[in-house]
């Protein structure tokens, strides 16, 4: 699962509940999951998106900077009083439907 939410431009859609059950993953599942909440942001007009990741989730942090997404520095605590720390990532869109998202950097996720 996945959910989006748009937010009033330039401010960044949002992104985030994502999961994939374990004897499903690295499928491929999680990076379609992605790029149809992008399809939608991108349809509506959202120009980025941004989400945190427990920094502690090497796993999850993989998978989003494979799928383009990069970290903007800002970091904050999961909850009040929490020892751990959460990173932002966002990724920018394109109202162009023919360009790539993601195409620089290390990401090799493609905008179709
Ligand atoms: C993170 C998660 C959503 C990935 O879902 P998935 O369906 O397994 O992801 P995909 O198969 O689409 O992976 C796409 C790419 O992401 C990267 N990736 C995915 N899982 C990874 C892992 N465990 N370690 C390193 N890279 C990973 C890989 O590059 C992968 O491409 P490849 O398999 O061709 O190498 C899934 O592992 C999950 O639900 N984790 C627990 C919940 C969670 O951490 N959610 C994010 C919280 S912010």
């Amino acid at each position: 699962m996945v959910f989006v939410r748009c937010e009033e431009p330039p401010a960044p859609a949002f992104l985030g509940g994502m999961w994939v059950h374990p004897s499903f993953r690295r499928r491929g599942i999680g990076r379609i999951l992605v790029e149809r909440g992008l399809e939608f942001l991108r349809s509506v007009g959202q120009c980025q998106v941004s989400l945190w990741v427990t920094s502690v989730h090497a796993d999850a942090l993989s998978f989003y900077r494979r799928l383009g997404f990069q970290e903007t520095g800002a970091t904050a605590s999961l909850r009040p009083g929490s020892p751990l720390t959460i990173t932002e990532l966002n990724l920018e869109l394109s109202r162009n439907p023919q360009a790539g998202i993601g195409n620089e950097g290390p990401a090799q996720y493609k905008w179709t």
